[in-house]
């Protein structure tokens, strides 16, 4: 499959996520969702549309946060190949502890560590492995009391992807493919209001990385309202050489911060090349995460087009894994 494929692909996947089988787990926890990289992001997409009187948080890290242990917390371990050695080594404390553990992966070590876990379809890319892994940490996330309709989260996100997707160019293909040519020479710059834009802003930034092999950066509104604003002061000419902003709203975004974004456009947008814009769709936080977030795909796939690179390697991620061996 190209990329391309899997970009249009997404949709499918979160509709794989409503029926697969999914453990029991506890209903009375507080959650950990272990995750790295492209199974980091789908352990913090599912945990977005948590709700409900218990804390979910995301750990990118090795072991786990110090009061998961003590609080008897659920954990969630997300690793698409199975063989990410920070997630393994918070599952192995949290199985050594006899915590209630439960994995999403396509198999590798994760599987053979004893857990329950939800198998996903192998041989992707994990970023592009985003709908089965993050459907399926939200199914656990159900099952632990925390979503109160699964089925339909997944199935609205589903429609509104389809909806921006369109047949074959819709205005999610068309918008990215705008952006990722005027970003062509550029470093993005992607801002996004916390939650739901902010998350999106950083899938943008980590698909350029990764499909286009370029630098990119993401900030959250309205934290960076408080320090990364002032490193525009000096930067016009470096921001109108290098700099394309792409903002992303949500129509979820608190009004506060839905005006901070307004203002951040006003405040830097004479000092970057230009300022682009993305609007969610939808009504859950799923489907205005994955509105804004497909669009950030397609530019990241397009841009490597443009740029002649081949999206599906990440040689420099696998060598560096292989320089650092074993742990
Ligand atoms: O996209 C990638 O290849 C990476 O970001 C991986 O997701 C990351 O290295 C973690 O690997 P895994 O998803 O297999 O746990």
């Amino acid at each position: 499959m190209t990329m391309w494929e899997l970009v249009r692909g997404l949709s499918d996947q979160l509709r794989w996520a409503v029926d697969v089988d999914v453990p029991q787990v506890p209903d009375d926890r507080p959650v950990v969702v272990l995750g790295m990289g492209g199974s980091g992001m789908a352990a913090a997409v599912a945990a977005l549309a948590a709700e409900g009187g218990r804390p979910v948080v995301v750990h990118r890290s090795y072991d786990l946060p110090s009061w998961a242990v003590p609080s008897g917390a659920l954990v969630v371990a997300v690793s698409y190949s199975g063989n990410t050695e920070e997630t393994l080594s918070g599952t192995r404390v949290a199985r050594d502890a006899g915590l209630p553990v439960v994995g999403v992966t396509s198999g590798g070590r994760l599987r053979d560590l004893g857990v329950p876990v939800v198998a996903v379809p192998p041989g992707l890319p994990p970023r592009a492995a985003v709908g089965f892994q993050a459907g399926g940490a939200l199914r656990i996330l159900a099952a632990a009391g925390l979503v109160g309709d699964a089925p339909a989260a997944l199935e609205e996100a589903a429609d509104a992807v389809d909806a921006v997707l369109g047949d074959g160019d819709g205005p999610a293909i068309t918008l990215g493919r705008d952006l990722a040519e005027a970003l062509r020479h550029r470093i993005p710059v992607v801002y996004g209001g916390f939650p739901v834009g902010a998350l999106a802003a950083y899938r943008w930034k980590t698909q350029v990385n990764e499909n286009a092999k370029r630098p990119a950066y993401s900030g959250e509104v309205p934290e960076m309202n408080h320090n990364e604003l002032e490193g525009w002061a000096e930067a016009a000419e470096l921001g109108i050489r290098c700099v394309g902003i792409v903002r992303l709203r949500d129509a979820g975004d608190h009004p506060r911060v839905a005006r901070r974004l307004d203002l951040v456009a006003e405040a830097v947008g004479d000092r970057a090349a230009f300022v682009g814009e993305v609007r969610s769709v939808g009504e859950g936080p799923l489907a205005r995460f994955f509105t804004l977030a497909v669009v950030g795909d397609a530019a990241s796939v397009a841009l490597a087009e443009g740029l002649g690179v081949d999206p599906m390697p990440v040689d420099l991620i696998e060598g560096f894994k292989r320089r650092l061996g074993p742990g």
